[in-house]
């Protein structure tokens, strides 16, 4: 018998580490020979803390949302086998989500345990490696990504293949491979739940990319904010040592040398540009470099460096055991295998997914994730965050696919997709972006630094009611120009999501600054709180939550807002039980 706890960081928030004690204390308590072990994220995060029971014909039992009282009489239920842990037992519907996905890049997370280089060999690890070192040459493993038609899982989509070999084509004896684990987006985090629930999967696609272009050095570059992933990265280095596939003639084939170690980096969100990233990794201030020069001809100290994402490595091992080919079986026309994101916003099921490229936007939102938290309605999504654009409704059929998302002016990314509902205001959600990248620019382009700057001046006066006419081209305007005049990806794509809601949603746009009115009743300036006299009993219990007393009125009789004096605090309207508090 087994007992798995899910720790992945998300788990660990919801409680997963009391979860693991309170049933190692039972298992204790009682005495019973019962193996408890850990595993990283599943990808059902709404779901956490989940554990899995394994008996011993190893039927496999998964109970949810487990608190450290449940956790107890899980482990006193499946002693006794009796019944009084159903409660806890997971949904038919929740099983069918993960049935629908195809996992590649997450195949074992959620399934073994992260800190065991065992359990990872057991389930098949480090065979593709051992399979290119005595049986393939550098050229046919390059071959064999490009088979597999893998394109970058960082953003841009470029393939792989093609990065590998103008790496190993480059001059030198000395070359580089560098793991780009910066991870920045606001609501990313596929690559934090592939360090942490499989770190040794991203470990055996850098020895393979070593093999590749000649390259005996390896660095992680990953942001001090994932400790988790540090940790298990750290300990599976370590474990990849101690058993040769790391260090010295790999396998003891006498043919190829390797290792690999971490950097943490400041969690700079600019520092996710490869080029910001050699420089961070130098120890220079994070600040893009000019290309050409690429990274694979000129890289970390000058030298040929092959930089890749987090997923796009933890797909290469499944590449080289199954085949290029079974790899490109998957997907859509231009865009090959699978591909994770990460849901999050206003969506049921929110966590971590990964589907077969190809797959409707609508199957993603409604039949993996479960549609939009409490029936409201489904407005639009955000694909590939701060750098990226929104996706509406009437689009929810696009094909998840690298030329189809970008078609509809977003863009795939690395894989954040945030949900938003009737609710979301798309100028504030702009707003938002802008000045998460505005905050983010280096500073080195007059057009980043300055031009995001002034849109976000305009947006921020649209928000206050201060909008003028003439600003939605104002916006436009300097967007356009933002994108030819900067330097690097940040900058170029740092108007995208203003863009896009101004594609999808200028009416939007038009009511804040003609009418003055937010339709998303968001932006706090621009509403009007009052009180209907037909539906107020005059029971005070606006006037008494009010915090500014902007409310007066007699008992049992209609009461009144004083706009001069309200703050637009939304309290009265939360108050009335009786909804003559409106808000418009
Ligand atoms: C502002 C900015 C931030 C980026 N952040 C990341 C990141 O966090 N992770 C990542 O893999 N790529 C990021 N990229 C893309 C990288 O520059 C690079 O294209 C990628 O690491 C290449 O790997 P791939 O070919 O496997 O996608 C970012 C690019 C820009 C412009
Ligand atoms: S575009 Fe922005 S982030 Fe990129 S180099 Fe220029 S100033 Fe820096
Ligand atoms: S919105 Fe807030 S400040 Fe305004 S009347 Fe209601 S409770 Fe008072
Ligand atoms: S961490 Fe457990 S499902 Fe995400």
């Amino acid at each position: 018998m087994k007992i798995i706890v899910g720790q992945g960081s998300c788990g660990i928030a919801a409680g997963a580490n009391k979860v693991y004690d309170a049933i190692a204390e039972e298992i204790k308590d009682m005495n019973i020979d019962v193996e408890l072990t850990t595993t990283g994220c599943i990808g059902m995060c709404y779901l956490e803390p989940i554990v899995d029971f394994i008996d011993d014909d190893g039927e496999k039992t998964v109970f949810v949302k487990v608190d450290a009282k449940m956790a107890k009489e899980i482990v006193n239920g499946i002693v006794q086998n009796n019944e009084n842990s159903n409660e806890y037992l997971i949904d038919e519907i929740d099983i069918g989500i993960l049935s629908k996905q195809k996992r590649v890049a997450l195949k074992n997370c959620g399934v073994i345990n992260p800190e065991s280089i065992d359990e990872y060999i057991a389930s098949g690890g480090y065979k593709a490696l051992k399979k290119c070192l005595e049986s393939m040459t550098p050229e046919d493993v390059i071959e064999e990504i490009k088979i597999a038609g893998l394109k970058g899982r960082g953003g841009a989509g470029f393939p792989t293949w093609f990065k590998w070999n103008a790496a190993k084509q480059s001059q030198g004896n000395v070359k580089y491979v560098v793991c780009n684990a910066d991870e920045g987006d606001p609501g990313a985090f596929m690559d934090r739940s592939i360090l942490e629930g499989d770190p040794h999967n991203l470990i055996e696609g850098m020895i393979i990319n070593g093999y590749a272009i000649g390259a005996s050095e390896g660095i992680v570059y990953v942001r001090a904010e994932y400790p988790l992933a540090i940790k298990r990265l750290n300990n599976a280095i370590e474990q990849a040592r101690i058993r040769g596939y790391l260090g010295k003639n790999i396998f003891g084939l006498d043919k190829f040398d390797f290792d690999l170690r971490i950097k943490a980096g400041a969690g700079a969100f600019v520092c996710g540009e490869e080029t910001a990233l050699i420089e961070s990794l130098q120890g220079e201030r994070g600040m893009p470099r000019l290309k050409p020069p690429f990274p694979a001809q000129k890289g970390y100290w000058d030298k040929p460096t092959n930089i890749n994402n987090v997923e796009t490595f933890a797909n290469v091992p499944w590449i080289l055991a199954n085949g290029g080919s079974a790899f490109s079986s998957m997907g859509a026309e231009n865009s090959k295998g699978t591909k994770v994101f990460a849901l999050t916003g206003k969506i049921n099921k929110g966590g971590l997914v990964e589907v077969p490229m190809g797959i409707p936007l609508r199957e993603v939102i409604f039949d993996i994730g479960g549609g939009i938290i409490d029936n409201k309605q489904f407005k639009a999504v955000q694909m590939g965050g701060p750098s990226g654009g929104c996706i509406p409704a009437n689009l929810l059929d696009t094909s998840v696919d690298y030329e189809s998302i970008s078609r509809v002016g977003a863009i795939m990314g690395s894989g954040g997709m945030v949900v938003m509902d009737e609710t979301t205001c798309m100028v504030d959600m702009a707003r938002f972006f802008l000045d998460f990248t505005r905050k983010e620019s280096c500073g080195k382009c007059i057009h980043c630094r300055i031009g995001t700057k002034r849109m976000l001046e305009i947006l921020t006066r649209i928000c206050e009611g201060e909008g003028q006419e003439g600003d939605i081209e104002l916006l436009e305007d300097l967007g356009e120009k933002i994108k030819e005049g900067s330097l690097c990806g940040l900058g170029q794509s740092a108007p995208n999501p203003v863009l896009s809601t101004i594609r999808y949603f200028r009416d939007e746009y038009e009511r804040h600054i003609n009418d003055k009115k937010c339709p998303a009743k968001q932006c706090t300036n621009l509403l009007e709180y009052m009180i209907l006299d037909d539906k107020c009993i005059g029971c005070g219990l606006c006037k008494r939550n009010c915090p500014v007393n902007a409310i007066a009125g007699e008992r049992k009789e209609a009461h009144r807002i004083n706009q001069e004096i309200c703050i637009k605090c939304g309290k009265c309207y939360e108050a009335c039980k009786f909804s003559a508090v409106t808000v418009d």
